[in-house]
């Protein structure tokens, strides 16, 4: 099985985002599992706190990460760029010499009420992952725009194009694993 952890952006009990997240689990490939992460008591980053070592939340966070075979991130657009409690998070996960993103396979999916879909928050997140070596799939991109007209009130997803891509990317993401896997085992 391949242990997939799924980071949210949103913390809103009804978020588009987390419906979508709640979509790409239901079309996963049945090798793939997702387990959501908590990130609501990550503290704002701080480097004298950090110099006395990783909070617990922190702590937890990476762990996680580090036992993962990828890592999905399902967000808004917050002004033209990533949501800043996720930005934190990622920021705390960078540090530290054995920082668990490097060479971890990532995917990115976001969506929107506006019409654009949250694409202006894909580029910013790839630059960010980047630089933390991690290993972001390309293409299918998701960009979910007019998302309250995709989901109804019960978060089930009624537009079968956004199903499509959701599901394309999620066959993708699979076939993505496998080969930085390959890429990273030993000759
Ligand atoms: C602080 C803030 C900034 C926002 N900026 C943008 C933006 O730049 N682009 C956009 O498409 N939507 C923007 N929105 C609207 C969000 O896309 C919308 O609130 C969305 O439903 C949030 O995602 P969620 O449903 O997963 O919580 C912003 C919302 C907030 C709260």
């Amino acid at each position: 099985m391949l242990n997939i952890v799924g980071l949210c952006g949103s913390l809103r009990a009804a978020s588009y985002n987390r419906m979508l997240m709640r979509l790409a689990e239901s079309l996963m490939p049945a090798s793939m599992k997702l387990q959501p992460l908590e990130w609501r008591d990550v503290p704002v980053f701080d480097a004298d706190v950090f110099a006395k070592g990783f909070p617990p939340a922190v702590a937890s966070l990476r762990e996680q990460v580090r036992k993962a075979d990828g890592l999905l991130f399902v967000t808004p657009e917050y002004n033209f760029s990533i949501p800043g409690g996720l930005k934190n998070v990622i920021d705390w996960l960078s540090r530290g010499e054995d920082q668990p993103f490097a060479g971890k396979p990532a995917a990115i999916l976001t969506a929107s009420p506006g019409p654009v879909g949250g694409a202006r928050v894909q580029y910013d997140l790839r630059k960010v992952l980047l630089f933390v070596n991690a290993m972001t799939l390309i293409k299918p991109e998701v960009f979910v725009g007019n998302v309250a007209s995709k989901f109804n009130a019960d978060g089930q997803c009624t537009d079968e194009t956004t199903r499509k891509f959701v599901g394309a990317q999620m066959a993708a993401f699979e076939q993505w694993i496998g080969a930085v896997k390959r890429m990273a085992a030993p000759a």
